[in-house]
């Protein structure tokens, strides 16, 4: 790599040097050298993934109050707590890339910034909660493994922890369906109404298609993305329809079908209409979302004045 006469490298030789380290598979750090659309592409994809989690809390957190029995509301209290530490585990990976916390709050509440769109839809009941945490938590679970590969350290190593606790919350949802599943009819018609409510927002959670989608060539080609939006989704179409299928359960896909010469189930049309509505902003709840985080947000302003008031006298030199 030839360095320049006041030895300084040039940003081609930099880049090549970036890329032959993505390509050897080594994690870039905080402190490396990085493209700044590298370190841009990171900062949008991990303070979304840190929104979409705070968001995510609001649809199971309306039915805490509402469980049907202290253990179940036990279960759902501990999976709600957690999605608010992944958030903050989040919000500091992207504050390793120079990102305030501030800036990514500020770019949610005015709605810069996106979330995962899945979370705009209401939970009409507690099966609800239930297929959240299989689908809903399962597909994060498939997106976030994933991403425990990404090239950048910190999203990597966080993603560890995250998937960690995601099992729980997948196998609690999932030990659920399969008891309403197995109760009766009425408990297994809810709970086929709740998946024919949740799988469309669930499959959208992986995003546009890969033909269709802006960012995943440059995160794939940078180890972001080890596996594109429609190499995930179609593996989790392929995990849930035999499950749901083995329980007697349905998906909402006329069109859906068994390809018997690759061995695979194939989705039908997914509604891109729907997806951009929603994700722009004109989903069936995403004002309510949205207040509910300004809400959060302004009440909590009293702590963080607090805070910085007590830092501010404790940085004050004591008088001799
Ligand atoms: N909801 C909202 N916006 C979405 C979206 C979705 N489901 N899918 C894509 N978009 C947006 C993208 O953010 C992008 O907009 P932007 O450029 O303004 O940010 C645009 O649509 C084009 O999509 P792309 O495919 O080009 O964007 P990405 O390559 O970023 O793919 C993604 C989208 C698959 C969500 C990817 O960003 C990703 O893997 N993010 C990290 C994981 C994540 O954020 N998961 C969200 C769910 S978290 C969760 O489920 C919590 C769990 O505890 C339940």
């Amino acid at each position: 790599m030839t360095q320049q006469a006041n030895g300084q490298y040039s940003d081609e030789a930099r880049m090549a040097k970036f890329e032959a380290r993505i390509e050897r598979g080594e994690k870039i750090e905080p402190g490396d050298w990085m493209p700044e659309a590298y370190r841009q592409q990171l900062i949008r994809m991990i303070s979304q993934h840190a929104h979409s989690e705070l968001v995510g809390m609001l649809p199971e957190g309306a039915w805490i109050t509402r469980a049907p029995n202290l253990r179940r509301k036990q279960v759902l209290l501990a999976k709600v707590q957690d999605e608010a530490g992944h958030g903050q585990y989040l919000y500091h990976a992207a504050e390793t890339l120079g990102a305030s916390r501030e800036e990514m709050t500020m770019a949610l509440l005015d709605g810069r910034a996106k979330y995962a769109s899945v979370f705009n839809y209401p939970t009409l009941n507690w099966t609800d909660v239930a297929v959240i945490g299989w689908l809903v938590d399962g597909a994060a679970i498939m997106n976030q493994t994933m991403l425990a590969r990404c090239s950048y350290g910190p999203y990597s190593r966080a993603m560890v922890r995250i998937c960690a606790e995601e099992g729980f919350h997948k196998k609690q949802g999932q030990e659920m369906v399969i008891q309403y599943a197995q109760g009766t009819p009425a408990q297994k018609q809810m709970v086929q109404d709740a998946i024919n409510r949740w799988w469309w927002p669930t499959l959208m959670m992986f995003g546009p298609h890969d033909s269709e989608s802006k960012n995943t060539p440059q995160l794939v080609r940078w180890g972001i993305k080890t596996k594109t939006n429609d190499e995930l989704r179609h593996e989790f179409v392929n995990e849930l329809v035999p499950a749901l299928h083995a329980l007697g359960l349905s998906v909402p896909d006329p069109e859906l079908c068994y390809d018997e010469a690759n061995e695979c189930w194939v989705s039908g049309p997914i509604d891109w209409d729907e997806f951009w509505r929603v994700v722009k902003g004109d989903g069936p709840l995403n004002k309510e979302r949205l207040t509910a985080r300004r809400d959060a947000h302004e009440n909590g302003r009293w702590v963080r004045e607090a805070l910085v008031a007590y830092a501010e006298r404790e940085a004050q030199p004591v008088a001799a």
